[in-house]
């Protein structure tokens, strides 16, 4: 039975993004981020400094939140936040902050799936999108995950595939900064593509059986060819930057395409359902439109606010773990590493 009217407080604080929303049911009422510029002189996440940031930014956040919903803490009627996985430095301070928040203001406590919340953003309620049906293909792709999922219900959801060694993001990142680009390098490299040659330069496509798929052989290719063209030409990445960024991120995208259209037509799913930061990438989006097109799939692409981390993916998780009574408690514990 679906309860009649949740105002739900959601915190996401699982790497380097503090960020806070409030939902009545399936709509977002504020969805409120403050990212950590602090990162970028490292060239990416330092744990250590991320626990710091969340520290600082978290009260701020979630006050944001509360007054863009225009909703008074009393109102709330749950506290949603992230469980895992992540870095367990940041996971721990959105925990305790929902834990004391919901002891305070005696609050269920919902605890959620990073991944699961990057799923369920399609079903937050916006004007004129449908919401997938189950079962539906789910495909992660973020910084840290690169995943196909048989997705049977909210909270049933069966790991067909993942990578075996680095997520497509960190090729985005790792292969962006090999060329002297600012982390994350992911949507710098979406940019400068638009102006270059997808099939400038090829690099390989691992093949792999079932499933799985692999980056880190083509960062080591890139990385090798970089080199061994900077050797000749020391200006070769900014006389080619276009380029390398376009035959880069065609590579990049191909490798999870295929994955996509082995694993929609083996198990027979034709809704494609994406979700996590790399799904704000414009080449990707425009090459599942064109095969929506040209094929029976449905694809479902998150708005751009929803794709990148942010807690209406938590609060909208929480929503239905409230549906279904699955509350958390004060002894749940943060979880690097958590699975489905
Ligand atoms: O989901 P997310 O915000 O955090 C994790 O859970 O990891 O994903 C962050 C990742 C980064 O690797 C970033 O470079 C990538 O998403 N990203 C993009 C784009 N926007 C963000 N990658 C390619 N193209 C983009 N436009
Ligand atoms: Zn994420």
């Amino acid at each position: 039975m679906l309860p009649t009217s949740e105002y739900i407080l959601a915190i996401e604080s699982s790497c380097d993004d503090t960020a806070a929303a409030v939902l009545h049911n399936q709509t977002v009422l504020s969805n409120c981020i403050a990212n950590q510029a602090i990162h970028e002189a490292y060239g990416g996440v330092v744990p250590e400094l991320a626990s710091r940031a969340h520290q600082s930014k978290i009260v701020p956040v979630v006050q944001r939140a509360l007054a863009e919903a225009n909703i008074d803490k009393k109102q709330l009627t749950a506290i949603a936040y992230t469980q895992g996985p992540g870095l367990l430095g940041s996971l721990l301070v959105g925990g305790s902050f929902a834990k004391s928040l919901a002891l305070a203001l005696n609050l269920p406590l919902v605890p959620v799936h990073h991944m699961q919340g990057h799923l369920l953003v399609h079903f937050i309620n916006q004007e004129g999108i449908p919401f997938p049906k189950f079962p539906f293909l789910g495909v992660t792709l973020s910084g840290g995950h690169t995943q196909l999922i048989k997705v049977n219900d909210y909270f049933e959801m069966e790991l067909l595939g993942t990578t075996l060694d680095d997520a497509i993001g960190e090729a985005f990142d790792k292969c962006g900064k090999r060329m002297g680009l600012p982390y994350p390098a992911g949507p710098h490299i979406d940019r400068l593509a638009q102006e270059g040659n997808p099939h400038a330069f090829s690099f390989p496509i691992p093949k792999l059986e079932g499933y799985q798929v692999s980056y880190s052989g083509i960062k080591t290719a890139f990385t090798n060819f970089l080199q061994r063209n900077l050797n000749k030409n020391p200006n070769f990445i900014s006389e080619h930057l276009n380029d390398l960024c376009a035959s880069l991120q065609y590579t990049l995208i191909q490798i999870i395409l295929g994955k996509i259209e082995q694993a929609a037509t083996k198990e027979g799913l034709h809704q494609i359902v994406i979700g996590g930061g790399v799904a704000a990438n414009s080449e990707l989006r425009k090459q599942l439109t064109q095969k929506a097109r040209n094929t029976q799939w449905d694809i479902f692409l998150p708005p751009l606010k929803y794709t990148t981390d942010n807690a209406a993916m938590i609060g909208i998780s929480a929503y239905f773990k409230l549906t279904q009574n699955k509350k958390g408690k004060l002894s749940d514990t943060s979880n690097a590493r958590l699975k489905f």
